[in-house]
């Protein structure tokens, strides 16, 4: 048996500790927490890869839902949950961007296998995630911090030692701004840091599609080829050694 005042006492010590929780809690400062919404936006994003992979909507049509999930994010949150400050102390590479990894194992209700790809991609000023295309891959970048130079073309042609490509997107973007790609539609992008650092979030996901033969991986070339009539332009491919060189 207790006394009324050992009661109390344990009373107000669980109070306390359940205030200093709470507090914790609406900070985020436990380490590996994600907020209902962040976690609810995650389980759409699995959501819609499994319907792109298993043919449930096209390449285009998981563009536009992606454009509309990425619209929706919680900036803040996702930067907590992907863990940027961990990134923002790694050093920077002097050509191209740095890429790393982050860890979505311990977000409640996810699959083990989330179905993306994923990384936070890194530059320092000037420096560049250089000019690519994809094959057989759906990607979309969110601006986590920074500014960033983006630029996107359409691949209209696939040629033996070119690409045959039309500029479709040319501006800034900024924090919580954000780009697709797909096969058939702004297929190419190239992004330049502008501010001091600046990173990126990036899901991508590979094979959607068993009539595209062609490999996965990056389609290096130089967007600023022979200019051709309707604004198209001859791209030539690079390896990327040469790519880095010029753009990195
Ligand atoms: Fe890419």
């Amino acid at each position: 048996m207790q006394s009324r005042r050992e009661f109390h006492a344990k009373l107000i010590g669980s109070a306390i500790t359940f205030s200093l929780i709470e507090t914790l809690w609406s900070r985020s400062l436990f380490a590996d927490d994600a907020k209902p919404t962040i976690q609810k936006w995650m389980a759409e994003l699995v959501e819609i890869t499994k319907d792109l992979k298993g043919q449930k909507l096209t390449d285009l049509q998981f563009q536009t839902k992606m454009e509309d999930l990425y619209k929706r994010v919680d900036l803040t949150e996702l930067c907590k949950v992907i863990k940027l400050d961990e990134a923002e102390k790694k050093k920077l590479p002097d050509s191209g961007a740095a890429s790393f990894g982050f860890d979505l194992s311990k977000v409640e209700g996810l699959p083990a296998d989330v179905g993306f790809g994923k990384q936070i991609f890194a530059c320092k000023k000037g420096r560049s995630i250089v000019p690519h295309g994809h094959a057989n891959m759906c990607t979309g970048f969110i601006i986590l911090k920074g500014e960033w130079h983006g630029r996107h073309y359409d691949r209209v042609e696939t040629n033996k030692d070119d690409y045959v490509i039309k500029p479709t997107i040319d501006r800034t973007f900024k924090p919580g701004e954000l780009s697709t790609i797909s096969d058939h539609k702004d297929n190419i992008h190239w992004f330049e840091a502008t501010s001091e650092t600046a990173f990126i979030f990036n899901v991508h996901v590979i094979g959607y599609d068993k009539t595209i033969k062609d490999a996965g991986g990056r389609m290096y070339l130089d967007p600023n080829g022979e200019k051709l009539a309707g604004g198209l332009v001859r791209a030539p491919k690079m390896s990327s050694t040469d790519c880095h060189k010029k753009y990195g």
